[in-house]
């Protein structure tokens, strides 16, 4: 068989250093692979004012999935600063790389799993073992905003109490974007023997967008009768989440709800060290941590990169070749069980490459024993 086709986008800041700790780790576990390099990041935006170039798109297009590190981003008024002198005043905006190619590509599952690895010292819990399905192409990050209200806005009734410097940013929920996020929590929860969904909502304030999220829900859950499903405010199960978050098994939600709640998880589990995402579509997909590029520490080869490296594990498991996968996530956990090795998160002092190269002991250790 031929290797797989991998699109490599390490991005910038710490991007490039758990990239490295993951390849080392897909190289230990065999994975026959191509990997190509891809431009993306800040690099790029300010050099030629697109952090995705269109030749990335391309490569995105001709390869089996992709593998992302992490961006810088700045607001707004930085991102125009640090565009060239010969690319300013031509109307280019800065919009998040990553936010593009899930919407480009159709990426509309977010799968985030949340898990407290026995042994973790930063678990706010034992026995936590969730999963947040986040929308992923649409709710409040479609993109459309307006700084200032457009004139012909104020034609609708309900904007009459709007002031006119108000800015604007348009949610946009679908019955069909909603259906096939819900139905993907589902069949998760069927084939990995899952006991519960539950929908985050706030449907009593934001009625007609969360009602037709909500709607969706319902229908696709009175299809799955063996499976439990329940619902919940977005603000209450953020309190729930901490009190009780063993009751909690696949959560699924709305874009920007997914987005903060899946922080929220993150930390159960040890915080964003040990978050990581697979962007996944009917067939492409994306799999990165959930962190950002931490400038700070950039190029200390100091921040854990564990996140990453079951990022990988997950690319893995899309990709069918679930042994693989389940060696690597068993390395971390030997790892994390035996304490020795910890990153300075943990309460160590171990570098990233001292992290994978436990990792990828274990796997040769597990290899000899199994
Ligand atoms: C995430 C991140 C991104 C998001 C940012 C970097 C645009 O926070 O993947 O959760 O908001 O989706
Ligand atoms: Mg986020």
């Amino acid at each position: 068989m031929p290797n797989y086709r991998i699109a490599w986008l390490p991005g910038d800041g710490i991007g490039i250093e758990v990239c490295e700790a993951a390849r080392m780790v897909l190289d230990a576990v065999e994975f026959p692979a191509d990997y190509i390099r891809g431009d993306i990041g800040w690099e790029f935006w300010r050099k030629e004012g697109d952090a995705l170039p269109a030749r990335t798109v391309d490569l995105l297009r001709s390869t089996d999935c992709a593998f992302f590190g992490a961006i810088t981003s700045k607001p707004a008024p930085e991102a125009q600063r640090e565009l060239a002198p010969e690319l300013q005043g031509r109307g280019l905006s800065y919009r998040s790389p990553i936010v593009r190619m899930r919407q480009l590509l159709d990426l509309y599952v977010c799968l985030r799993p949340c898990k407290s690895f026995p042994g973790n010292p930063l678990n706010y819990r034992e026995n936590i073992d969730l999963v947040v399905f986040r929308e992923n192409t649409e709710g409040m990050y479609i993109g459309v905003e307006f700084p200032r209200v457009p004139e012909k806005f104020f034609e609708e009734p309900g904007m009459a109490r709007i002031p006119r410097d108000a800015a604007i940013s348009i949610r946009s929920i679908t019955r069909e974007g909603s259906r096939r996020i819900v139905e993907a929590a589902f069949q998760y929860a069927v084939r990995n023997g899952r006991r519960k969904v539950t929908a985050v909502h706030k449907a009593n304030v934001l009625r007609a967008t969360c009602g037709v999220f909500l709607e969706a829900a319902q229908e696709v859950a009175a299809r799955y009768p063996q499976v439990q499903f329940d619902t919940a405010n977005v603000d209450a199960i953020c309190m729930w989440l901490l009190k009780n978050p063993q009751n909690y098994d696949v959560i699924v939600t709305t874009n920007l709800f997914g987005d903060i709640l899946s922080d929220l998880c993150a930390q159960l589990v040890g915080g964003m060290g040990f978050g990581y995402s697979g962007n996944i579509g009917e067939k492409y997909a994306v799999f990165e941590p959930t962190h950002g590029s931490a400038p700070k520490y950039a190029g200390q080869y100091k921040v854990n990169p564990i996140a990453t490296i079951l990022a990988a594990e997950m690319m893995l498991d899309w990709l069918g070749e679930k042994d693989k996968g389940a060696r690597i996530e068993q390395a971390v956990a030997a790892v994390v069980a035996a304490g020795k090795v910890r990153t300075y998160d943990m309460g160590g002092s171990a570098s990233t490459l001292d992290m994978a190269r436990a990792v990828c002991e274990a796997l040769s250790a597990a290899r000899v024993v199994g």
